[in-house]
């Protein structure tokens, strides 16, 4: 099963993808986290990205797409794999469905998690992220137990450079202008499915299990 979370920055991919792998077991392939683990780690690559996403743009097309098909080569991809974050725009897209041509495979499906930009600039404004085990919070939403400490570590929670305000408005225009038009590549593809993103969590992957079946 191999399968691509769509949607806006904030729209719940990553919470959705993250459900989906414990479900299915195939691994969650997130450019984003790979992408901030070579941050956290001072690797070169880090380095080299960490100017794009402070600034919310996305990273090239050429890096971001051999960090990406290097991760797919692994052992634990075999059998498939969620991809959350990737593509992001039409070259990637492209790039993708070529490779997987090569082997003869194909993505099943593409799945579109629709939230209005409003409600995006709130859950990412309040969002917080351990600095220690990446577990996610809301302040509103999804509070810890003690403001600003991880339930799971005990290690700071923090506001990511790129959910301040202002990016977050930078990386919805990015969204709308290079991720939207993969909507309708993979319309024509036949594999999209929209599903409503405002749902509690629980409610939107009830609706994920129906698409992707038991
Ligand atoms: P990335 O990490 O992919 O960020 P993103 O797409 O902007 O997605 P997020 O992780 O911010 O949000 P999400 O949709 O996963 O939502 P989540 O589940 O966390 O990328 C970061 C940066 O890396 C990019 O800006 C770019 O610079 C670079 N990059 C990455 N991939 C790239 C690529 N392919 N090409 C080029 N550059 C790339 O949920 C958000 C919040 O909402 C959480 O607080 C959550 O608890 C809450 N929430 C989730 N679901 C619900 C719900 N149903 N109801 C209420 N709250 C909910």
């Amino acid at each position: 099963m191999k399968i691509i979370m769509l949607g806006a920055p904030g729209a719940g991919k990553g919470t959705q993808a993250k459900m989906i792998a414990e479900k299915y077991s195939v691994p969650h392939v997130s450019t984003g986290d790979i992408f901030r683990a070579n941050i956290k780690e001072g690797t070169e690559l880090g380095k080299e990205v960490k100017s794009y996403m402070d600034q919310g743009l996305l990273v090239p097309d050429e890096l971001t797409v051999r960090i990406l098909l290097d991760r797919v080569s692994r052992e634990d991809c075999k059998n498939g794999y969620i991809l959350d974050g990737f593509p992001r725009t039409i070259p990637q897209a492209e790039v993708l469905e070529q490779e997987l041509a090569k082997r003869e495979e194909a993505i099943d499906f593409a799945i579109d998690v629709e939230v209005p930009d409003e409600e995006i600039i709130g859950r990412m404004t309040g969002r917080r992220a351990c600095a220690g085990c990446g577990a996610t919070y809301h302040v509103v939403h999804i509070p810890p137990r003690q403001e600003g400490i991880c339930d799971a570590c005990g290690k700071e929670l923090i506001l990511r450079d790129d959910d301040k305000l202002e990016t977050v408005k930078k990386r919805l225009a990015v969204y709308h202008e290079q991720t939207q038009p993969l909507i309708e590549f993979y319309t024509e593809k036949g594999i999209l499915r929209t599903i409503d993103g405002t749902a509690p969590m629980q409610e939107v992957f009830t609706v994920i299990e129906t698409i992707l079946g038991e």
